[in-house]
């Protein structure tokens, strides 16, 4: 067993680490080009004793780096099921394996997106690694610009197979309920994932629909806290020193940043100001890009983390609740309530915190954001709140903008308004 819930290993110690290895080598990082390019290192976690572990890598662009996840659970005759595989490096084979001497081969792997290639593209080549494993695929699976067959994403025929609509017929059906939202037509392509319910455990995973947002770094992003202190900085001029505060501050940065991409506390310096400002920069070096700092923060940064964070509770990230869900909010309750019939006490997420302790009505309350408003008499009316609650308008602003854009050049679909229930005087 790698390691335990909980624990920092010993091998995740950044005092003592080399900066490179070929442990963490990917080397087929070009063809999905995010940081941290071709070393990748790996972090498992046991979430459940002897029964469920997490192995994180990180995904990110220009510093702005969250946690890629993936699950392996213990069937209850023996071997593993893998959930939504991150890249197979050397390191994360040896930390594989070691749990498949103790409990067995690995019997199925599912890839259980249709749209998230940050998660398609370790599959194949995970796969490949464990020949003997069945794998489950989202059925509409498509690729961007041209349709390209699953063999070119290394994914055999002879071990590959499309998981069945109906759950019950599923070789692990004993074990595993699942429920596959979508496909949401999105013009260039479906959205589509599928959520597992393991009901030994009681636990639910799912892969981009919901995450929560913890206060401090997640561990994976320790390993390495140099993005967290670039974020950190106030302005180029600023010199921070690698706190657990500081880190902190750059964690929730970053997170803002990732979620809303242009968050209302976030200015955005003009490309001569940011040229200008990189030469008299106290820092110069490639890693911290020259110098070039093109961003300034507003102090109440703070206030729309607090905000977003929503306490923990599982939130639906704003880039799906703007340009995704709204675009099929039928389709999407409709799974929601069928995952909330599940009587799961914990989330598992493809990205962000993990485990999350999470009942059915918490998950749902998440997709909150597409529900009519109740009015009085207990009565619905069929206006669809045109934002999120309790997000700040400012934040969505740019996502607002994005959508607009999209949608006025025929690129997606527009949202569509919840139909009102034919119940509805
Ligand atoms: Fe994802």
């Amino acid at each position: 067993m790698p390691t335990t819930a909980g624990s920092v290993p010993p091998q995740t110690d950044p005092k003592l680490q080399p900066k490179r290895s070929r442990d963490w080598a990917w080397p087929y990082w070009p063809a999905v080009p995010l940081y941290p390019y071709g070393q990748r290192r790996t972090l498992c976690q046991e979430v459940l004793k002897g029964r469920i572990w997490t192995f994180d890598q990180l995904q990110g662009i220009l510093y702005v780096i969250i946690p890629v996840r993936m699950t392996i659970i213990k069937l209850a005759a023996g071997g593993l099921l893998v959930y939504a595989p991150v890249a197979p490096t050397r390191e994360c084979i040896r930390m594989v394996k070691d749990l498949v001497s103790e409990h067995g081969e690995i019997k199925y792997i599912i890839l259980p997106t249709a749209s998230g290639i940050e998660h398609k593209v370790f599959t194949g080549p995970f796969a490949k690694r464990f020949p003997k494993a069945q794998v489950f695929v989202s059925p509409s699976q498509w690729t961007f610009p041209v349709q390209i067959p699953l063999s070119w994403l290394g994914l055999s025929s002879y071990q590959t197979q499309v998981l069945p609509a109906n759950s019950a017929e599923a070789p692990f059906a004993d074990e595993f309920d699942y429920a596959i939202l979508g496909p949401i037509d999105l013009r260039l392509g479906p959205f589509e994932e599928v959520a597992f319910f393991h009901k030994r455990s009681r636990t639910l995973l799912v892969t981009d629909s919901v995450v929560s947002i913890p206060v401090n770094p997640p561990k994976i992003l320790q390993l390495d806290p140099y993005p967290m202190l670039f974020h950190a900085k106030d302005n180029v001029f600023d010199v921070v020193k690698d706190t657990p505060a500081t880190q902190r501050k750059g964690w929730q940065r970053m997170a803002i940043f990732a979620f809303y991409f242009q968050p209302s506390s976030l200015k955005v310096v003009g490309t001569k100001q940011t040229f200008q400002e990189a030469c008299q920069a106290p820092n110069r070096s490639k890693k911290d890009y020259f110098g070039l700092f093109p961003v300034q923060w507003n102090p109440d940064w703070k206030t729309s983390f607090d905000a977003f964070r929503q306490g923990g509770s599982p939130i639906v990230a704003p880039i799906l609740q703007k340009l995704i869900f709204n675009r099929q909010p039928e389709t999407v309750l409709a799974w929601v309530d069928q995952v909330a019939q599940w009587n799961f006490r914990r989330i598992i997420p493809c990205h962000l915190d993990s485990p999350v302790t999470a009942t059915p009505r918490q998950f749902s309350q998440a997709f909150d954001f597409l529900r009519p408003e109740p009015v009085a008499r207990g009565r619905w009316f069929a206006r669809k709140r045109s934002t999120p609650v309790n997000f700040p308008e400012a934040d969505l602003a740019f996502l607002d903008r994005v959508d607009q854009f999209l949608c006025d050049r025929n690129i997606t679909p527009p949202a569509k308004p919840l139909a009102k229930p034919s119940s509805e005087p």
